[in-house]
């Protein structure tokens, strides 16, 4: 049941001169639920009827006396307070939630257009960073939030697999390449190789030559330098993937910026003909001095494409392939400039759709020794970085509860979902930091602490006397702490309708803390398996509703809720 809307409807069917659509616009939340629950100020009536807003609004009270949705509607000065029956509240939200189960709060915004996500992104032969994660963890999300919201999501992995780096990599590679190492520890020595590479090279600047060559013949289809190439992407591919299993990510398409390679053509002569490229100091770029911007490089003055030249194509590509209504591009706030240059130089072609682009930068994440860098030798492994926070909440477990079946298996759960909240529970644009023993804790505003919340109520359930059904005495679910659970989960959609506007994941890990807490506070003050049957169904129906919707919100976070721990 939609409150406002009944508002929207009593008061423009009491008072003629008012429609439901005019007063829906109007209903805030007021900041305490002492004011009621939805507030009508009626400032912006007053120039339409004429008269005080502090006269409508005991005007407007007046005419909709006893109305059995709400306990009291009450004017304070300018203001109209609605109180929402409580009894008819709990009854509403938690038969909702009983009949709708795993969907509860999902909505059909986005029927039938396309969201795309371009997420994760990593390098291939380098080092897949803490950058890397945040983006994938952030990308997941909305991409199940957009998901739940009636979109048809559609995720791209934007693999770093194209670049003149790659010239250079082939050149180490064949002069001091090592197979056995590279088959151990592929991007630790890949990466190694890069770095030999520019030292050698400040010595013997011909090397740079022998790596572009290298760039050309992969370019041109050089059978041996597609073969190492290929070599590389695949090594590569196999550690990114040992992480993609840990975090339960997938995609719908591994389409690095290679795939984009005989499509970029077009692209240059579009660019040409549109009068867009001009030559600058034999490479071609679009001018973006207008907008205060440093030209968009487009080709290189050895002719090569940049890593906007494939950006460019590939949202072109994914525009007459998947025709999205919104694209969504994850990455750190450093690359902004890049994504403001190439969206820019969409728009200039003439795309209306320029506007669906959207970058959704995020903050850096540091340890407390310094920043988690991918430097020469500073290289933090990210699956070393994932099974540490599994091997670390396996000791907890072993301390705790020794006896939990399927140690290693909730283990895995709890460790990787304490990075993940940890990265989403704060604004994505805010640097965080890794403190192993805040996010790893049980207490304070973890995943730890929400999975366990969840594992306790499911506790509950399995020790009830009464099998959970809708139909139990609401009038008992009306004191503070019932309500304070049920207006979380009421609000539920709305916040998710948020994450989603706002591109922020937080909005959600908020909200299932908030209801983690809510429900402690239940479980603290409200004993629930009683003796008083109807007492303990009526209770036990908001156990069941709480761990429902934790876990709706812990999915679209793409964190697991164990049912024990
Ligand atoms: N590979 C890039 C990096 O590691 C991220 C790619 C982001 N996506 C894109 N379409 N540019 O920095």
């Amino acid at each position: 049941m939609d409150f406002k809307k009944e508002i929207g409807k009593l008061v423009s069917k009491n008072f003629e001169n008012l429609n439901e659509d005019t007063i829906i616009d109007l209903l805030e939340v007021p900041p305490t639920y002492n004011l009621g629950d939805y507030a009508m100020p009626c400032f912006r009536l007053a120039k339409e009827l004429r008269k005080a807003p502090n006269v409508i609004a005991q005007e407007i009270v007046d005419n909709i006396k006893g109305n059995e949705l709400f306990e009291r509607i009450e004017n304070v000065g300018p203001y109209i307070n609605f109180f929402v029956n409580k009894k008819v509240f709990s009854e509403t939200v938690l038969k909702e939630v009983f009949v709708k189960k795993e969907v509860f709060g999902s909505a059909d915004i986005g029927k039938g257009q396309n969201a795309l996500f371009d997420y994760s992104s990593p390098n291939i032969a380098k080092p897949f960073h803490v950058g890397h994660l945040r983006s994938t963890v952030i990308g997941n999300s909305l991409y199940r939030i957009y998901n739940f919201l009636g979109y048809n999501s559609i995720g791209i992995n934007h693999l770093g697999d194209w670049g003149t780096q790659f010239g250079k990599m082939i050149s180490a590679y064949k002069r001091w390449g090592d197979d056995e190492a590279l088959k151990k520890e592929p991007i630790k020595t890949l990466q190694a190789l890069y770095v030999k590479f520019h030292e050698e090279a400040e010595k013997n600047p011909e090397l740079e030559d022998e790596g572009r060559l290298w760039f050309k013949k992969l370019e041109n289809g050089d059978e041996e330098a597609r073969d190492i190439w290929e070599r590389f992407v695949e090594l590569s591919l196999e550690e990114f993937n040992r992480i993609y299993d840990l975090l339960k990510v997938k995609f719908d398409y591994n389409t690095g910026e290679s795939f984009y390679e005989d499509k970029m053509d077009r692209i240059v002569d579009m660019l040409r003909e549109k009068n867009l490229l001009v030559e600058s100091e034999g490479a071609y770029v679009v001018d973006l001095e207008k907008y205060n911007m440093p030209p968009c490089i487009i080709l290189k003055s050895d002719g090569t494409t940049i890593y906007a030249t494939r950006d460019i194509t590939a949202a072109i590509y994914r525009k007459e392939t998947y025709g999205f209504a919104k694209a969504i591009y994850l990455t750190d706030y450093s690359q902004k400039l890049h994504f403001d240059q190439w969206m820019k130089v969409i728009e200039l072609m003439g795309y209306d759709w320029a506007k669906d682009l959207y970058h959704a930068p995020f903050g850096r994440v540091s340890t407390e020794e310094g920043r988690l860098q991918t430097r020469k030798g500073n290289v933090i492994l990210l699956d070393d970085l994932l099974t540490k926070a599994i091997e670390k909440v396996k000791e907890i477990i072993e301390e705790k509860n020794p006896n939990l079946e399927n140690k290693d298996e909730v283990a895995k759960m709890v460790g990787i979902g304490a990075v993940i909240f940890n990265d989403l529970s704060n604004g994505k644009i805010k640097d965080i930091v890794f403190n192993w023993d805040r996010m790893l804790s049980f207490e304070g505003e973890t995943g730890p602490y929400v999975q366990y919340t969840h594992a306790r109520a499911n506790s509950v359930l399995s020790k009830a006397e009464y099998p959970i059904t809708p139909d139990v005495d609401y009038s008992l679910l009306t004191n503070d702490e019932a309500v304070n659970i049920i207006r979380l989960l009421y609000s539920f959609q709305n916040t998710a309708i948020a994450a989603m506007e706002k591109n922020e994941p937080s909005f959600i890990a908020r909200h299932v803390i908030d209801i983690a807490q809510a429900f402690n506070k239940f479980y603290h003050e409200c004993p629930i398996i009683v003796e008083d049957e109807e007492l303990q169904k009526a209770r036990l129906l908001i156990v069941y509703s709480a761990a429902i919707v934790i876990k709706i919100g812990l999915g679209l976070l793409g964190i697991e809720a164990p049912q024990k721990m």
